[in-house]
């Protein structure tokens, strides 16, 4: 039985969602909560790889989203049985900055809804989900400052993807999933504590 609890940060890019992560790691030190942060990708030689692809541009285009969905999933899988299940055994609280909403969001949720069902059903589900809602023009000014950006951050891009996450935030949702939607316009540390006050709320944490 795992008594651990995993909670998902989830947003476009540049919603914050490793902002957050951080900021809720200091609180969790602060009150003595034993937890881990994690990622996705993640850091280990799939994680990489795919950080590399996502990061070039000449691997723009249509065939991406199927390669794509088994690299994640490979480096989900890996995550899932070398970290997330042992920390969660371990009765932790697991902080993963995206896990597999960002993949329904990413790549495609309609065309590869069957695929995408399949894969998802294997990996442990959150005890909640945080939706960072950040509108696109926002997004876009918050990533105008950054060197190297990646394949997904051009507009039209983030409106399908942002699309894609309220579609799969819905079916998610009527299959069970604790998702909340929090605004994300709002000061760092006033989204850090709505997403506290609903931790509390949903007794995930009870500092
Ligand atoms: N609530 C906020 N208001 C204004 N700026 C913010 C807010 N949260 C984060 N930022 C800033 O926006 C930028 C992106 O934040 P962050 O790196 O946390 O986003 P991210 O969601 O992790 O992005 P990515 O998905 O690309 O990793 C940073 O410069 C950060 O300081
Ligand atoms: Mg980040």
């Amino acid at each position: 039985m795992k008594k651990g609890k995993l909670i998902v940060l989830e947003g476009l890019d540049g919603a914050g969602t490793t902002t957050q992560a951080n900021l809720l790691s200091e609180f969790f030190k602060k009150m003595s909560v034993n937890h881990v942060v994690t990622a996705e990708p993640t850091k280990g030689k799939i994680g990489k790889l795919i950080k590399t692809i996502l990061r070039n541009s000449e691997f723009k285009g249509t065939v991406l989203d199927d390669i794509l969905i088994l690299l994640f999933t490979a480096d989900r899988i890996e995550h899932t049985k070398n970290f997330l299940e042992p920390s969660l055994d371990e009765s932790k609280i697991v902080i993963s900055d995206r896990y597999y909403l960002s993949t329904y969001a990413y790549q495609g949720f309609k065309k590869t809804d069957e695929i995408v069902q399949l894969i998802s059903v294997k990996f442990p589900v959150p005890a909640i989900t945080f939706f960072i809602d950040v509108k696109v023009k926002t997004l876009l000014k918050r990533l105008a400052v950054r060197e190297k950006r990646e394949i997904f951050e051009y507009e039209n891009m983030m409106k399908k993807i942002k699309l894609n996450y309220e579609e799969a935030i819905s079916k998610l949702i009527f299959r069970g999933e604790e998702i909340i939607k929090i605004d994300g316009e709002k000061e760092p540390i006033e989204i850090r504590d709505e997403i506290i006050y609903n931790l509390k709320k949903l007794k995930i944490i009870s500092c």
